[in-house]
């Protein structure tokens, strides 16, 4: 593993996995490749750039692009593909599946093929435990349990999922799949819970939370998740799938009161409004074979929240354009006539 094509890596988590090889092997050379849909973003890899020039390279390219795709690999002798790029916000896929099912479902598919077509390079997808759907009681998904995604978003990634296991039993092509929980930390688009509700405590906006707020979450810092990937691309087993997360999940309402308190802003900002549509109410996994792999997380979901805040505070320079952008028309339509629930 030499000259990684890090497809997506414009993006929250890819920005950081980028940064976190390169911080971590002398040998590495990476290409991003990425679209830059709105949640892409290149001021993303500017300390990348500055600090890894060399060794760094953004090509601006749709994994649906098979032709871009394949010259791209070429002319970077890539022997390795790490597939972040995907549509990931479930709001927008209950709005509007189409980019979901174009992206993460045939996308893949694209990059698996020009994976095969180029001697079977090592190919790592990044996926999600939203794949299992929600989780009864007190039980924890485990990696080989049966598929059961009720959003378009996690209906994409499960068939995304499904396609690189069969380019594996097929084609022998050497895969991994991760699925990680909810990443939180520098650079996340501010559509995603933490983010939104810290930057609108920050703007001493309500904050409006789905339904009751006892959904259930794992809240991981992102430099964990990022370096159990790398971890799998070292060690993990070809043909495998492994679960990343802190394995403690926490309600959506414990959540927003560890950030306001962090933030030291008051609790009448929560507001409850008309729930999500199909609504996950709990994700749990079992992280045993990760932990068994090597890995284990630094940040507690408590201590991820807070550093969060804190990055969020100490960043407007990164958020503020973007809420003074396009995603004005995006909070209005997601959020301007929500039913108001009487407090919980
Ligand atoms: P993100 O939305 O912040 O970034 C996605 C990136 O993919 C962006 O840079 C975007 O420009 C790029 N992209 C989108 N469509 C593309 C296309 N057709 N061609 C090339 N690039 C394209 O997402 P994220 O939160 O960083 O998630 C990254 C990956 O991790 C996704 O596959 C997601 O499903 C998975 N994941 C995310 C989380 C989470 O909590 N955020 C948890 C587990 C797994
Ligand atoms: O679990 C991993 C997944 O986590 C990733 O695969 C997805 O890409 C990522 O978006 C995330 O999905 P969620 O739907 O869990 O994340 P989101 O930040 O959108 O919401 C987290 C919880 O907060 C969820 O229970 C819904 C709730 N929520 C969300 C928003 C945006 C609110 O209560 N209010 C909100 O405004």
């Amino acid at each position: 593993m030499q000259n990684i094509l890090v497809t997506g890596g414009a993006g929250f988590i890819g920005c950081n996995f980028v940064r976190y090889i390169l911080e971590h092997s002398a040998d590495i050379v990476v290409t991003v490749y990425d679209k830059l849909t709105y949640a892409g973003r290149l001021e993303n890899l500017d300390a990348v750039k500055e600090g890894f020039g060399p060794r760094y390279l953004f090509v601006q390219g749709d994994i649906c692009d098979a032709a871009k795709v394949e010259e791209t690999v070429a002319a970077r002798n890539v022997d390795t593909i790490v597939n972040f790029a995907a549509e990931t916000h479930v709001d927008r896929s209950i709005l509007d599946p189409d980019a979901f099912v174009k992206t993460d479902v045939y996308g893949t598919y694209v990059l698996l093929e020009a994976a095969r077509n180029f001697g079977n390079l090592r190919f790592h997808q990044v996926s999600t435990d939203e794949v299992y759907g929600h989780i009864e009681g007190r039980r924890r998904s485990v990696e080989h349990d049966a598929l059961a995604p009720r959003s378009p978003y996690s209906a994409s990634k499960a068939s995304a999922d499904l396609f690189v296991n069969a380019y594996n039993i097929t084609y022998d092509l050497p895969v991994t799949i991760s699925r990680g929980a909810n990443n939180i930390g520098p650079f996340q688009y501010p559509e995603k819970v933490v983010p939104l509700f810290v930057t609108n405590a920050l703007e001493s906006m309500p904050l409006p939370v789905f339904g009751d707020g006892m959904q259930m979450r794992d809240y991981q810092y992102v430099a964990d998740h990022c370096a159990a990937i790398y971890l799998i691309l070292l060690r993990g087993r070809i043909g495998e799938l492994y679960n990343v997360g802190t394995g403690a999940e926490m309600t959506n309402l414990s959540m927003v009161e560890i950030l306001l308190d962090e933030l030291d802003r008051p609790r009448s900002l929560i507001q409850h409004v008309e729930d999500r549509l199909g609504h996950d109410r709990r994700y749990s996994l079992d992280v045993t074979k990760i932990l068994a792999l090597g890995w284990e997380p630094d940040y507690t979901p408590e201590e991820a929240i807070r550093a969060t805040a804190r990055w969020y505070r100490d960043n407007r320079w990164w958020w503020q354009p973007i809420r003074d952008g396009d995603f004005r028309d995006y909070y209005d339509t997601v959020y301007a006539d929500r039913k108001r629930l009487e407090p919980q």
